[in-house]
């Protein structure tokens, strides 16, 4: 990309204030990836998983998003064995449980998010969580439930914010009567706006929006024509126009992409710095539609 610091930032994607307190940059990174095969256990190459966690923060990262899910356990671990937990905003997630086989299961018990944010605060060694998100509503147990469990944990000191994760607007609006609500995480991006809607609604009132699978995994599909052209004129990649059309698209996304290769995060914080035109948000917007 011309015209661009060799060493990426993040800074350049500006900033966001969680709970309009805790200021983060707006260009996060995601640490699933950073697992084995299928999110399950460790991943061949533990140092250079911790590499990646670490230069992503030298890059200026100060969002990593992760869950107890990941792994489960191993994510977290790994974040805190690189050593990056005190210099960025840690979120993790509770409410899914894992099975040897890959199965993701909601679990949105009240007694099991109590158990799993002592289990976290262990893993990642703090004492406080910066941000705790409810992985996924349970169909087994009365959301409202489960989220008492989060707002508890907020006031008893657990958590400093907390997050929803997979949720709709209903349930965004729900959750609002209990608690203050730093982010939302759900999927979106360039080629799937399906929750439009949902961030629309954090914007209103200056919520987070977290969106996961910022780069559908590579497979941006029907819209990489659109963003191959747009890509060619910065001298940038494709996902790096992906990337940046989420910035531009709104002010209060969070993107997080997930890597575990030092390559692709150098590319992917680079695109912090690119900035489109209004026409090009434009002409994305519309080819993602
Ligand atoms: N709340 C939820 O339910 C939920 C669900 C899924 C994910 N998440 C979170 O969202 C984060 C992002 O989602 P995601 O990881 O599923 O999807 P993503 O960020 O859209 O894509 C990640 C995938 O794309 C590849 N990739 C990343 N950068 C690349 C680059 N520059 N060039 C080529 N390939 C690249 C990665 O492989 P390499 O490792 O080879 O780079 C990885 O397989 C996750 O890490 C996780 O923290 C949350």
């Amino acid at each position: 990309m011309t015209d661009r610091p060799d060493t990426p930032d993040a800074a350049a994607a500006g900033t966001f204030d969680l709970d309009g307190e805790t200021t983060v940059n707006r260009l996060g990174f995601g640490a699933m990836r950073l697992c084995g095969d299928d999110i399950i256990g460790a991943p061949d190459d533990e140092e250079n998983a911790r590499e990646v966690a670490r230069r992503a923060v030298e890059f200026g990262v100060d969002f990593v998003d992760t869950a107890d899910s990941y792994g489960p356990g191993t994510s977290e671990r790994l974040l805190r064995e690189a050593g990056v937990v005190g210099d960025a905003v840690i979120a993790t997630k509770a409410g899914l449980l894992r099975e040897a086989g890959g199965e993701w299961l909601p679990h949105g018990d009240p007694d099991y998010v109590r158990n799993q944010v002592l289990v976290s605060k262990d893993r990642l060694g703090v004492d406080t969580i910066d941000l705790y998100q409810f992985h996924r509503p349970d169909p087994d147990t009365p959301f409202a439930d489960s989220v008492t469990a989060f707002a508890e944990l907020k006031d008893e000191g657990h958590v400093e914010h907390v997050g929803l994760s997979n949720v709709t607007v209903e349930q965004l609006d729900e959750a609002r009567e209990q608690v203050a609500v730093a982010t939302v995480q759900n999927q979106y991006n360039v080629a799937n706006r399906e929750d439009g809607a949902l961030l629309r609604a954090c914007e209103d009132v200056g919520i987070g929006f977290v969106p996961w699978f910022p780069l559908a995994a590579g497979d941006l599909g029907g819209v990489a024509d659109a963003l191959d052209a747009v890509a060619v004129a910065h001298d940038a990649t494709r996902r790096q126009v992906a990337l940046a059309w989420l910035l531009a698209h709104s002010d209060v996304t969070i993107p997080i992409p997930g890597t575990a290769s030092v390559e692709h995060l150098r590319e992917n914080v680079a695109a912090a710095s690119l900035s489109l035109s209004d026409e090009e948000v434009a002409r994305l917007t519309e080819a993602g539609e």
